[in-house]
């Protein structure tokens, strides 16, 4: 695999074509969905910039304490900065980007060999599988197949699902559980159905069936909420608990919960044509776009149960994971969920979200939660909350649209 030096960065024109901080943005619906892409070139290029000159591969999470949080290699959100650099490219189409986005995913090539928690699925899709889609380097298959075995090492066939978290490792030891499996393990399916088609190896395919199968089993309620954490019998299968750990309380719905449920199981239907995945995804869409505590602007409170709202933070995050799960249910026909994706991107694109060039860490959005229960990142940038922003922007564009709304 190649390494490439990102000169680009360094140039002082990157710099010059900067925006003042404070400058007014515009809201303009038919201008923003191009402001929003001149906003991301200099955001996270300055993001770029700032950790090419350190000399160092970083990989920029968070804001903590007016710095920018950068993370190890094997922290759950290591995929998403490269990711965000291919989405860069997707959206530009300038060279740099693609060399950025190679730089700082094969940096995380050891990762594939990550056993001790179910993320290793959001970690290498987000990075080596949209290297593998940008550039077509074969290499980079080797290293999603190695990362889909890590990830069925954690498959227990009694239970029929992918185990999430350690039982006995860090806050979550302290709860009693046998197999935790949590709603966000959704999102590593992908990874298992891309080693299928790679490998031709069904195993991965298989195992991520029996996990959605098993899950659209037992995480939902009633209303098709869904519970965060589900803690199954691991050698006689069943269910042991359903609780909520990121949530307000266990019979809370947790906003990002729902977006990953809606859509991992949109994934899940793009690669089985199971219609029941389908009926799941839509069910999830009508429990988030009928409840009566989401606001105006469709960007969700972290909690739809939050005991305080209106005055409980938002979670930008859970917006853009949404709405780029709505554009990829436009493109496998639901064509009449375009226009609340595109409500959604207007939101996110504008000055309540969409920080100013300079500010926010350089991250482009403002407002996410990471876990209130456990006091962490409450109403900062998440650089979860870029990728899929960009994600959502990225298959916008894709679908010939030059704005939202059109
Ligand atoms: N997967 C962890 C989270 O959504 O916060």
């Amino acid at each position: 695999m190649r390494r490439l030096t990102i000169l680009f960065f360094l140039t002082t024109a990157f710099v010059a074509c900067t925006e003042k901080k404070g400058q007014k943005q515009s809201t303009d619906h038919n201008d923003l969905f191009s402001e929003v892409i001149k906003t991301a070139e200099q955001q996270i290029g300055y993001q770029v910039k700032l950790i090419e000159e350190s000399g160092k591969i970083l990989n920029p999470r968070t804001v903590e304490n007016g710095y920018v949080r950068y993370i190890s290699k094997d922290d759950w959100t290591s995929g998403f900065f490269p990711g965000t650099l291919f989405y860069m490219y997707d959206l530009t189409k300038d060279p740099k980007w693609l060399d950025a986005g190679i730089k700082y995913t094969e940096d995380l090539d050891s990762i594939k060999h990550l056993k001790w928690h179910h993320d290793v699925g959001f970690m290498i899709n987000s990075s080596f599988g949209n290297a593998l889609r940008a550039t077509g380097n074969e290499a980079y298959k080797e290293v999603i197949v190695e990362a889909a075995n890590s990830l069925a090492t954690r498959f227990r066939p009694a239970a029929g699902v992918i185990q999430s978290w350690d039982e006995d490792r860090g806050w979550q030891a302290k709860r009693g559980w046998m197999c935790p499996v949590i709603i966000d393990n959704m999102m590593n399916l992908e990874l298992l159905f891309k080693a299928t088609e790679i490998s031709g190896d069904s195993t991965y395919h298989k195992i991520a069936v029996s996990h959605a199968n098993t899950t659209l089993e037992n995480h939902y309620r009633n209303d098709w909420s869904c519970y965060h954490v589900v803690d199954y019998d691991k050698e006689q299968g069943g269910v042991r608990s359903k609780q909520n750990a990121q949530g307000y309380a266990d019979e809370s719905a947790w906003a990002r919960g729902q977006a990953w449920g809606l859509y991992g199981f949109t994934v899940a239907y793009r690669f089985t044509h199971d219609e029941r995945y389908l009926t799941m995804a839509e069910k999830i869409r009508h429990f988030i776009f009928s409840h009566p505590n989401l606001p105006e602007d469709l960007v969700p409170y972290w909690d739809f149960n939050a005991p305080n709202i209106p005055n409980e933070p938002r979670d930008a995050s859970a917006a853009a994971v949404i709405a780029s799960a709505l554009y990829e249910l436009v493109t496998l026909g639901l064509k009449e969920y375009e226009e609340t994706a595109d409500k959604i991107m207007t939101s996110l694109a504008g000055e309540a979200y969409k920080a100013i060039v300079g500010t926010n860490g350089n991250f482009l959005l403002m407002h996410s939660v990471g876990s209130i229960p456990h006091g962490n990142e409450i109403d900062v940038p998440i650089n979860y909350a870029d990728y899929y922003f960009l994600e959502a922007l990225a298959r916008k564009k894709e679908s010939g649209s030059k704005s939202f709304l059109d």
